[in-house]
């Protein structure tokens, strides 16, 4: 697994390009349709709120039926929110937004019109002279690559080709803003990486025909090869659930150090719906910086056991006495002296075991005192510990499935050893009333009495 260190970050509170230009900000955007016969409202946007920043990509990404089409209809002023405010260029968008040109998935193209007549539609709809229509629809077919193709007819191209066209329209326009609504979606697997790696070329080198791009996708592929800042939707209402900055360098190789992890990381967020898009990827950023020592499996009440043993030794003690005193092996007592270790309750010198003040604390506790240590040191010093506490904490019902978890620790370790990481941190986080475990819908949740002041 690369180690290179990758600029991964969420950003739901902070903007580091808040301080560039706004082009386009929606605000608490909702939008309703009514159901047929009288039946009531069907809700498919829910206070939606995004900033696009003049320079960049985005990429707005969410599974079918979430609500991408409508926002972006919304967003372009070709139908209007239930509620909520969007502002395009400082005015706020009452009907079709000058500032946005649109490549749909279905290419859109007039068939009785030639590529030539088809680029030129929007510039003849602004008025735009006769000889300067000409000059930037060739300019705009050329940069496409249609080059000799002017006078063809939309039924004598290919996807592909139609496609470009799609493109070349949009880009005539020079518009601040180009939205693409699943522009390669319609087209075979190489050509739609033809031309999106065109199209990130372009953007690449600068000179792209539009200030910024929103991009609607339900590829991540997509979103991580072209987009600076992904917003992932959430369904049933859609909502932006977090924001994931992508700062990979351009030219873009899914072989590139950072691009499988950014990558694993959005799909995580899309396969589990309640998940918490921040602590996710916060979560991730510490999974590739390899932030997730393996547990010794030992059980608490091993652990505590051997700490009070020691404890009555005067605070240390030989490791060899101990393993016969204990009637264990020693495999077994290493488990428990690097779990001590670990929770920062021992150190071991020389042979001898010795108990730091934490762990000294601890034996001498009463039970409600030692479990408060102990979960003190096991958020603090516990990184699996404190992800799942975290997860769970940010999650929306303050459950989630153990395959999450299982899913994000099958990165690092092998099958068998992330079960059994799992059950080891389960039984830490139970001891420590951090977390529970049922059993019975394999799903790992927020202790009740916890809920009301949970773990930061
Ligand atoms: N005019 C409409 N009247 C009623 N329901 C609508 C209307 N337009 C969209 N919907 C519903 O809103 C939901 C979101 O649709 P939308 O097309 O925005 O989703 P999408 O994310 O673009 O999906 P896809 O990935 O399939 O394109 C769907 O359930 C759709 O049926
Ligand atoms: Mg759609």
């Amino acid at each position: 697994m690369a180690t290179t260190p990758i600029n991964l970050t969420v950003m739901q509170k902070a903007a580091p390009t808040a301080t560039r230009p706004v082009l386009l900000q929606a605000t608490k955007v909702c939008k309703a349709f009514d159901l047929p016969d009288g039946k009531g409202i069907f809700t498919v946007l829910q206070d939606i709120n995004l900033t696009i920043y003049e320079g960049e990509f985005v990429a707005l990404l969410g599974k079918s039926g979430s609500g991408k089409s409508t926002l972006l209809r919304i967003l372009a002023g070709l139908i209007p929110p239930s509620s909520g405010l969007v502002v395009s260029s400082g005015k706020p968008v009452e009907g079709p937004n000058p500032d946005v040109a649109m490549v749909f998935q279905s290419f859109a193209l007039l068939p009785w019109l030639t590529v030539q007549e088809n680029v030129e539609l929007g510039l003849k709809a602004q008025g735009v002279p006769r000889e300067e229509r000409r000059r930037r629809a060739l300019q705009a077919i050329d940069r496409v690559g249609l080059d000799g193709f002017e006078s063809a007819y939309p039924k004598e191209l290919s996807g592909g080709m139609k496609q470009r066209v799609g493109l070349a329209r949009a880009f005539v326009m020079q518009p601040s803003l180009l939205f693409m609504d699943e522009p390669f979606s319609g087209l075979d697997v190489l050509t739609a990486e033809n031309l999106r790696s065109e199209v990130a070329d372009l953007w690449a080198a600068g000179n792209f025909p539009a200030r910024s791009v929103l991009l609607v996708t339900h590829n991540i592929d997509d979103a991580v090869l072209l987009a600076d800042r992904v917003l992932i939707l959430g369904a049933n209402p859609g909502r932006v659930r977090g924001e994931v900055r992508i700062d990979l360098p351009r030219p873009r190789e899914r072989t590139m150090p950072g691009y499988e992890q950014i990558k694993d990381a959005i799909y995580l967020a899309m396969t589990n719906p309640e998940a918490d898009v921040q602590q996710l990827v916060a979560g991730i950023d510490r999974r590739m910086e390899k932030r997730f020592p393996p547990l010794p499996h030992a059980r608490i009440g091993g652990v505590s056991g051997l700490l009070e043993l020691v404890d009555e030794r005067g605070g240390a003690y030989e490791v060899a006495e101990l393993a016969g005193e204990l009637h264990i092996d020693a495999d077994d007592l290493w488990h428990f002296l690097d779990a001590a270790r670990l929770l920062g309750f021992a150190e071991v010198h020389n042979g001898r075991v010795s108990l730091t003040p934490a762990g000294h604390a601890f034996v001498e506790a009463d039970i409600l005192e030692s479990k408060e240590l102990f979960r003190r040191q096991a958020l603090e010093r516990v990184p699996l510990v404190r992800f799942i506490a975290n997860t769970l904490k940010g999650s929306k019902r303050a459950e989630m499935d153990a395959e999450f978890f299982l899913d994000v620790l099958d990165e690092h370790f092998p099958a068998d050893e992330a079960q059994r990481q799992l059950e080891t941190a389960v039984e830490w986080g139970r001891y420590a009333e951090l977390f529970e475990y049922d059993a019975d819908r394999n799903r790992l949740r927020l202790p009740e009495e916890s809920l009301a002041d949970a773990p930061a």
